[in-house]
């Protein structure tokens, strides 16, 4: 570490010298290590093959994942562990893909460490120092300054002005309430809950299996939601908006998913109406092929088998309302969705 004397000025006006590291001083570098490919043939051949080999991997990979977009039929859903059913179309596609990708980056990587030039290579740097006179001008230049402003002396203004600074940036973060409140876990959840109704919303009473006939959709909405207490005015239209439902009658031979064939009654479905794509109710539906299309952007979910995207730019199926049917022969739910209705906002970091 060097070290030099730098000239200053004592508050009288008289020199002064002090005694300063340079902070930046040379720590020189570790005597340069070989490669064992640098100084060993064989570990040279036996890198490039590893490379190659790696390679080759990758090319393997893509042919794999063509094969796959021509072998695999799109629509064909498997169970895998520990995702669930899947398209295994699109999985078998992100895999073979993403092997094709890795195989090329683990090559690139292991011969830029083992084979390509490896020089040590010295950048001088330009001394970051101002020269002293600079450096004696500037702590001169400083300390009139202070004295000037009478900083030392006037111990009151200096802490009440380190105070007014220190507290300046507060204003940005009161500001930061204007955001709202946090949305804690409203957007995770609805208020339909175990035993609430479900109340059509054509004729506002509770709905009975019979009133569902094959072919028609009924839109149904949860009870108590119609601006009381619990649940004024501007609060009432969010939560009418999370919790709406659409109910279709499908034969349960028709249902390809066990699960929501256990979440209906009797053939009975009942799946969220906002949209998963941005939101929009859904709510044209085919009743030959039970597909429900989005009027928006045609994002178009299939009823009969766990309301899966089968067309349009949505990402994620419809979510279902498990429902039952109460003593008294209405329909209620059996539970509040297993999932978030609507857009997938947490996909979107
Ligand atoms: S909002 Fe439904 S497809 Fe875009």
């Amino acid at each position: 570490m060097s070290e030099e004397l730098l000239p200053g000025t004592t508050p009288e006006g008289g020199q002064v010298a002090t005694v300063v590291e340079d902070p930046l001083g040379d720590p020189g570098l570790p005597p340069h290590e070989h490669r064992p490919t640098d100084v060993d043939p064989r570990a040279e051949r036996r890198a490039e093959r590893q490379i190659s080999l790696l390679f080759v991997l990758s090319m393997l990979a893509t042919i794999a994942f063509i094969a796959v977009y021509v072998g695999v039929p799109k629509d064909r859903i498997e169970y895998v562990f520990p995702l669930g059913d899947v398209g295994l179309q699109n999985l078998l596609l992100g895999v073979t893909l993403g092997l094709a990708l890795f195989f090329i980056g683990a090559g690139a990587v292991h011969w830029a460490r083992t084979l390509m030039a490896d020089e040590e290579l010295v950048d001088e740097r330009h001394p970051a120092a101002a020269d002293e006179e600079t450096r004696a001008a500037t702590i001169a230049a400083f300390q009139v300054g202070a004295k000037e402003s009478g900083m030392g002396r006037r111990g009151l203004l200096r802490n009440t002005l380190i105070g007014a600074v220190a507290l300046v940036p507060l204003s940005g973060v009161v500001l930061l309430r204007d955001l709202g409140p946090l949305p804690e876990r409203k957007l995770r959840s609805t208020v339909w809950e175990p035993g609430k109704l479900i109340i059509s919303e054509n004729t506002n009473e509770p709905i009975r299996p019979e009133d569902i006939i094959r072919g028609s959709l009924v839109f149904g909405k949860p009870e108590g939601i119609d601006g009381t207490e619990e649940h004024p005015n501007h609060e009432r239209l969010n939560e009418l908006a999370k919790a709406s439902i659409l109910l279709v009658r499908l034969s349960p031979e028709e249902i390809k998913s066990r699960q929501e064939l256990e979440w209906s009654h009797e053939g009975i479905v009942a799946f969220s109406k906002i949209c998963t794509h941005v939101g929009c109710p859904v709510g044209l539906y085919e009743q030959q092929t039970h597909h429900l299309l989005c009027p928006c952007h045609q994002s178009t979910f299939d009823l009969s088998d766990d309301g899966r995207v089968i067309f349009g730019p949505a990402s994620r199926s419809l979510p279902q309302l498990r429902i039952q049917v109460n003593s008294e022969g209405y329909l209620e739910a059996a539970q509040d969705f297993a999932e978030p209705v609507g857009p997938s906002f947490w996909e979107r970091g």
